[in-house]
């Protein structure tokens, strides 16, 4: 029997918004109608679906986008969707918007809806849209380029006034449950510690006597990039300057860090993965979810993708933490001095 053909398809964007998912919205709708497939922008993510709020979109809808942070199309967390009520309703919804495939740009979370829908005859396909980087069947997904730029600038910053100050620093990041970008910006920012969810031990005295060792060094101040998968920054704070003696202040970056104009890379692989998604679709391919593994687009069936673990490089971390230490001479002068200029940064 013949394929059936696609002549519709829906584009939602679920979970937390990330940069570069506009790009992905606008590759989805016009790939899709350079091959006279009409497309329906969900709004809301699947309150949208579950709600039936979505409209036809042109060409000219996702002009002056690609550019723009976070989505045209909003985005929502919508915990009906987890229901067996809701999920009924979201397809029933798509059945009667003749919806014959559906792109849905987010995270696992997201996925999971996405994978309760194709097992009910809704062929969805994902495409991995947000800043924690936590999808395991994929190298790179939607919006972690600009997050990490974004609080890379923003933790160069408070370096500046916490070295001025000559205080310690504790940031917090983003990340969820993950350390991915704790451990990027840690290493980008040369910070004195990076604390991650996935390999912090709790001991807090170790964080301390580095802290204290540093200064007898002649470091003026300590910059410890806190994953929100830890979180409890400001008491951490405190802690740190009862036991140092040394002042210390706590920055939650916060909503930031998912804010701005999505770089270049974000832009670039928005684009394509959700132009590839609308030609899996076209191809009549099912229950998949697009990734990049190596530079390359790639895709998985949709239980094989979330089944997958992801670690995050033990390497990369052990390195960051011999490049926090102070070695070699120290130069302390004559009168056992250190010459602020020379030694304070
Ligand atoms: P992300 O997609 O970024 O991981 P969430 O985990 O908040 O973000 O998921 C986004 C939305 O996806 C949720 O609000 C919910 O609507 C839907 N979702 C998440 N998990 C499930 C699930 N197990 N079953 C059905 N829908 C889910
Ligand atoms: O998944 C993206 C993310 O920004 C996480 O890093 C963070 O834990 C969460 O979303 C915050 O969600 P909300 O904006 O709903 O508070």
């Amino acid at each position: 029997m013949a394929e059936k053909k696609v002549k519709t398809i829906g584009v939602l964007t679920s979970g937390g918004d990330a940069p570069g998912m506009n790009a992905a919205i606008r590759a989805v709708v016009r790939r899709a109608l350079a091959q006279n497939v009409s497309v329906k922008g969900i709004l809301k993510g699947y309150d949208g679906l579950i709600n039936n709020e979505m409209v036809d979109m042109t060409s000219r809808d996702v002009s002056d986008i690609i550019q723009r942070g976070g989505t045209i199309l909003y985005t929502a967390r919508c915990p009906e969707m987890r229901t067996p009520e809701g999920l009924a309703t979201a397809v029933e919804t798509c059945k009667k918007n003749g919806i014959d495939g559906l792109v849905v740009i987010g995270g696992d979370g997201s996925f999971a809806g996405a994978q309760k829908l194709a097992n009910e005859g809704i062929n969805a396909i994902g495409v991995p849209g947000t800043i924690d980087l936590d999808i395991a069947c994929t190298d790179y997904t939607i919006g972690f380029d600009t997050a990490i730029n974004t609080a890379m600038e923003a933790i160069d910053k408070i370096r500046d006034t916490s070295a001025s100050h000559e205080r310690c620093s504790v940031i917090e990041v983003m990340g969820r449950h993950a350390g991915y970008i704790a451990l990027w910006c840690g290493i980008a920012n040369g910070a004195d510690d990076i604390l991650l969810p996935e390999y912090y031990d709790y001991d807090e005295q170790k964080l301390i006597e580095k802290i204290i060792l540093n200064r007898s060094r002649g470091k003026t101040h300590h910059i410890i990039i806190n994953a929100e998968g830890i979180g409890h920054s400001t008491s951490m704070a405190k802690r740190i300057e009862a036991a140092t003696g040394i002042e210390t202040r706590a920055t939650i970056l916060g909503h930031m860090q998912r804010g701005g104009s999505p770089s270049c890379r974000d832009r670039f692989y928005g684009s394509l993965m959700g132009a590839y998604a609308v030609d899996l679709l076209l191809r009549g391919e099912t229950k998949r979810i697009v990734g990049i593994k190596s530079g390359e687009i790639v895709d998985f069936d949709i239980n094989e993708g979330l089944s997958m673990k992801k670690q995050i490089s033990k390497e990369q971390f052990e390195i960051a933490q011999t490049l926090s230490y102070s070695y070699g001479n120290f130069n302390l002068g004559a009168a056992g001095t250190i010459n602020p200029l020379k030694h304070k940064f």
